[in-house]
């Protein structure tokens, strides 16, 4: 396998990345929806926002990364090519995913900015974006809430269309039936090992 994306299949940073970043936005919605657990004012409630903010800064430094690989590399192609429409939806979640994973941190950020409180980040506290204004803190917190609801769907959507391109992946490297091979003028040995035509290989 190689680093970076190839034609045919994902490189190693980007699975790495897909897999950090969803662990990462399990976590950030773990710790908000945990800090129900504790009363207010415990050490513990404001420990679970902590790590709410501070994981989703991370996310918000690691999606630059992803788009930088989106960039530099190629995106493996899907054998058989689905058709246009379900394509076109793909890429509109793609990028309603990425808009949520910079529009959500960006929001929080300037929800605590303009509550005039710190910005964790690992030991740090980040400078405030806006000028105190409760108001308008009240407001974006309002939005924040709003696409993190909608986040939920997105994710989950996402989810079932990993697992369907997976399963499609994984069905077009099972072995070609002898059979299917020797009508298709294959060697039973390429064909036992995966190497006939996509179209051969594609999910029945
Ligand atoms: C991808 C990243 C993020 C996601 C998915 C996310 C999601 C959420 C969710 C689900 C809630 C709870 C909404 C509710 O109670 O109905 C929330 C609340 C909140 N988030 Fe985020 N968030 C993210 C990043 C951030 C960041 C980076 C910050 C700040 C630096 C932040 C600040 C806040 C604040 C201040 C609240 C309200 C907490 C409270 O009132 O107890 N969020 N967020």
């Amino acid at each position: 396998m190689t680093l970076t994306n190839t034609r045919d299949r994902y490189g190693s940073l980007s699975i790495a990345l897909h897999w950090l970043m969803l662990i990462l936005l399990a976590a950030v919605y773990a710790c908000i929806e945990l800090r129900g657990m504790f009363p207010k004012d415990s050490a513990e409630r404001a420990l679970m926002k902590d790590l709410h903010f501070m994981l989703g800064l991370s996310v918000f430094v690691l999606v630059w990364l992803r788009l930088l690989l989106r960039v530099i590399s190629p995106t493996p192609r899907i054998e058989p090519n689905p058709p246009a429409w379900q394509r076109g939806l793909a890429t509109l979640m793609h990028w309603a995913l990425y808009a949520m994973m910079i529009g959500l941190p960006v929001a929080g950020w300037l929800i605590l900015s303009a509550s005039d409180k710190p910005i964790p980040f690992y030991g740090f506290n980040l400078p405030a974006l806006i000028a105190p204004d409760p108001d308008l803190g009240k407001q974006i917190k309002g939005w924040h809430e709003l696409i993190a609801s909608l986040g939920y769907w997105l994710i989950g959507l996402q989810g079932r269309r990993c697992a369907g391109k997976s399963a499609a992946c994984r069905a077009r490297r099972r072995p070609v039936p002898p059979a299917r091979a020797r009508r298709a003028g294959l060697s039973p040995c390429t064909a036992a090992q995966g190497e006939g035509p996509t179209a051969l290989r594609s999910p029945q």
